[in-house]
């Protein structure tokens, strides 16, 4: 390993952004995606509301912040693919580059995560078109209900979309992050916000705003299970794509001069805001046409038509949701590929076009038994239910929760405070102190007791 003295800065391998704006985009492109829209509401709903979203809130400050923030120190310190940063820095300040273990690990949990997440991408794909062609004009709640079912339960369906979702990602990737990612941020993201905001109006006119503000808000602590615990951290890592090497893939690429701590927060406010918006826009029809929130992964797809059918302009408005949707989850697909494909390109020393085609096409054909999860291979459940199911918890509630607190205990413990401050604030103030505590008890120990909790050792 290539331990060049740490006092001098390294340079990235892969380019750099343009500007701290431009890596704000990336990396709140990799954050808000299906998490947000798709997943939020549902296990918000699964879940119980109130609790539930408040002990979420909770995981993502005291404990997603920080190590967002560790992630972004160490991918800039670094300035390789995850694997070789970890390896790297884990030589430099304790000399083993055992910690590369850790790179290697988010790698295997972007690849599992990413062959789901675009099966789900691919409904809101599919769903650009049927809202478009005016699918959704006048259906009720059974309705809605048997159109997703026609889509999640048919392979060929589920599967063409999974497939067009997978080459549009691996495309962008194959060219390199920083073209064409900048560009479709910065328009898209605000088009998205601007138009949950328009939808926010409707569900505040026509649909139950007072009982989604009650079930979102009111904590009903009894509600919350010692799962739901575990799962509403999972989810703090998922959503903020910490844990498994993004967003420290993507702070190999920042320049030197900005602050992570600004930085970080202004990315962990937008995403929580928007996974608050999109509560707040579908909890409303929810309740209002009196389905049931705890229906599952189909949530968004059969509340939100609801509301399509019936406004006017629906047809519009539903191809512009479902379409900006995709594109927020684009984003974040690219970031889960991005750190297995630098990897394969610094190790193998092959080209960025074979290394994203080819994990491309094994992250492809591992995502069919989550196609089949929905369908021909619906009855087939083990642990906690379909192979999509399992694979869900196992990568968000296990694998990021356990790999972002090895960065996490890495950053705080392994790293020296010179090293660590030096990235963050070089005048250690009252920030980089603030970020220090963090990262030393409140994040690892919070993390080890949650889990302890869910398997109920105490
Ligand atoms: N944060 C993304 C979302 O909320 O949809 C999902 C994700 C992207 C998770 C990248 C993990 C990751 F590394």
């Amino acid at each position: 390993m290539d331990a060049d003295p740490p006092t001098e800065r390294r340079i990235s391998l892969h380019g750099e952004w343009s500007s701290r704006f431009a890596f704000i985009l990336a990396v709140a492109g990799s954050a808000v995606g299906l998490g947000n829209v798709w997943k939020f509401p549902y296990i918000a709903g699964e879940n119980g509301g109130g609790a539930f979203v408040l002990f979420y809130l909770l995981c993502v400050s005291l404990i997603g912040l920080p190590i967002m923030m560790a992630e972004i120190l160490i991918g800039r310190r670094g300035r390789r693919n995850p694997v070789a940063t970890m390896g790297l820095i884990g030589d430099e300040e304790s000399g083993t580059s055992k910690w590369a273990i850790v790179g290697i690990v988010g790698i295997g949990a972007g690849i599992l995560i990413l062959s789901y997440y675009s099966v789900i991408a691919g409904w809101a794909f599919a769903y650009v078109w049927k809202g478009i062609s005016g699918s959704f004009s006048g259906l009720d709640a059974d309705a809605v209900g048997t159109l997703f079912g026609g889509l999640a339960g048919s392979a060929l369906a589920t599967g063409t979309w999974h497939t067009v979702f997978m080459v549009m990602t691996v495309a962008v990737v194959a060219k390199g992050v920083e073209r064409g990612l900048e560009k479709a941020v910065r328009v898209l993201m605000p088009a998205l916000i601007a138009l949950l905001f328009v939808l926010l109006g409707y569900s505040m006119v026509a649909g139950d705003f007072a009982g989604a503000v009650e079930f979102m808000f009111a904590p009903r602590f009894s509600e919350l299970t010692r799962d739901g615990a575990l799962i509403a951290l999972g989810h703090a890592f998922f959503t903020l794509s910490v844990g498994m090497g993004a967003v420290m893939a993507y702070g190999a690429y920042l320049p030197d001069e900005h602050s992570i701590g600004k930085t970080s927060m202004a990315i962990v406010a937008a995403d929580t805001g928007i996974a608050m918006l999109a509560g707040l826009v579908i909890f409303p029809i929810v309740f209002a046409n009196g389905l049931d929130p705890a229906t599952g992964p189909g949530l968004v797809f059969q509340s939100l038509p609801l509301a399509f059918g019936q406004m006017p302009g629906g047809q519009i408005v539903a191809g512009g949701f479902f379409l900006l949707l995709t594109f927020a989850a684009w984003t974040s697909a690219i970031s889960l590929m991005e750190p297995g494909v630098a990897w394969l390109i610094e190790t193998l020393r092959v080209g960025r076009l074979v290394a994203a085609w080819a994990l491309g096409l094994s992250i492809w054909l591992l995502g069919f038994l989550s196609v089949f999860s929905f369908n021909v291979l619906s009855d087939v459940t083990f642990l906690r239910g379909t192979f999509f199911d399992n694979l869900d918890y196992l990568t968000a509630n296990i694998m990021l929760p356990l790999g972002g607190l090895a960065i996490v205990v890495f950053a705080g413990w392994i790293m020296s405070q010179n090293s660590t401050a030096d990235e963050i604030d070089p005048g250690a103030g009252s920030s980089y102190r603030a970020w220090r505590f963090l990262a030393r008890y409140i994040a690892p120990i919070a993390v080890i007791l949650i889990f302890l909790n869910a398997i109920g050792l105490f």
